[in-house]
């Protein structure tokens, strides 16, 4: 029973039972915490494959929610060549509008200072905004701070197991509104907010995602892009979206990534959300991130 403060065992299952799990023969896993995050040794990103591990490395994914692959030699062409094996590359929806010289890069230069300060700190699964947000990321580091600058991600599976039966039952079917333009809308001149808001209106989500690949149920709200429930009081609807949030910040649901130069991290991003630390400033930290293309998320009503 919990105490008034919340506090008590957390252990939740990995990976739902009815996922076919065939073990590793060709990986290396060094899980960092029980339900998430896996270090996988000994794997060059840059090099040919075999089908057999691919399938590894694609169960691995699903497991773990992200997989880590440190002292990567790769180069840009190499990221973009591991990176597409897991579906299209997907520019930052609004990069053509900001940047439309280069509208066929694919690979995102996040360089991050003291001027140009590090805007990530709050958890998010990533462009929710979006009607088809991301299937995943693979960021490398190219330059990284001696200490700090680290990146936690969370498992929005184990976070909703954890939730009690009153309040999953209350959110299994709703859906939430989720904008833009209330969080980096507010960092854009007036005019280029205007201009985006035709392309990219506010959407709906279900508050509860299941997962295409695994099954399992995940918490799909995140303070950064979610506005309200819908069809809620404006009042329930704080306190749900407060619940799921904090959540989302318990430290059992987590892992954090220490970046060393070369470091990879590739993961999930319909069965988590992520945090990047914003405490290397004036030290530089700048990464490579390229994003792949992903599906209209769906929630228990629709397979119900
Ligand atoms: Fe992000």
């Amino acid at each position: 029973m919990a105490t008034p403060l919340d506090m008590g065992p957390r252990v939740f299952p990995r990976i739902p039972e009815t996922f076919e799990h065939r073990g590793y023969e060709r990986l290396s896993i060094r899980p960092c915490t029980p339900t998430i995050g896996a270090e996988i040794d000994a794997f060059d990103l840059g090099a040919d494959h075999d089908d057999d591990t691919w399938s590894e490395l694609r169960q691995a994914l699903l497991e773990w929610k992200v997989l880590f692959f440190r002292d990567q030699d790769i180069d840009r062409d190499g990221h973009r060549r591991f990176a597409e094996h897991w579906g299209s590359l997907e520019q930052h929806p609004f990069y053509k509008y900001v940047h439309p010289d280069q509208s066929d890069v694919d690979v995102v230069r996040l360089a991050k200072d003291a001027v140009t300060g590090g805007h990530e700190n709050e958890w998010h699964t990533d462009i929710t905004w979006s009607a088809t947000p991301s299937m995943g990321a693979v960021l490398r580091a190219v330059e990284v701070p001696d200490v700090g600058g680290d990146t936690l991600w969370a498992d929005a599976g184990a976070a909703y197991d954890g939730l009690s039966d009153e309040v999953k039952a209350r959110i299994d079917t709703l859906s939430a509104v989720h904008d833009w333009r209330f969080s980096f809308g507010l960092t854009m001149p007036e005019d280029a907010v205007e201009m985006l808001s035709e392309p990219f209106p506010a959407v709906e989500h279900p508050v509860v995602r299941v997962h295409p690949e695994t099954g399992r149920r995940t918490i799909f709200v995140n303070p950064i892009f979610t506005q309200h429930i819908v069809g809620v009081e404006a009042q329930e609807s704080a306190a749900l979206l407060e619940t799921l949030y904090r959540q989302m910040t318990r430290a059992e649901f987590q892992v954090r990534f220490r970046w060393t130069p070369g470091a990879v991290a590739f993961w999930d991003n319909r069965a988590t959300q992520h945090y990047a630390s914003s405490d290397y400033h004036p030290q530089p930290r700048v990464m490579d991130r390229i994003s792949i293309a992903g599906d209209r998320p769906f929630g228990s009503a629709t397979i119900a």
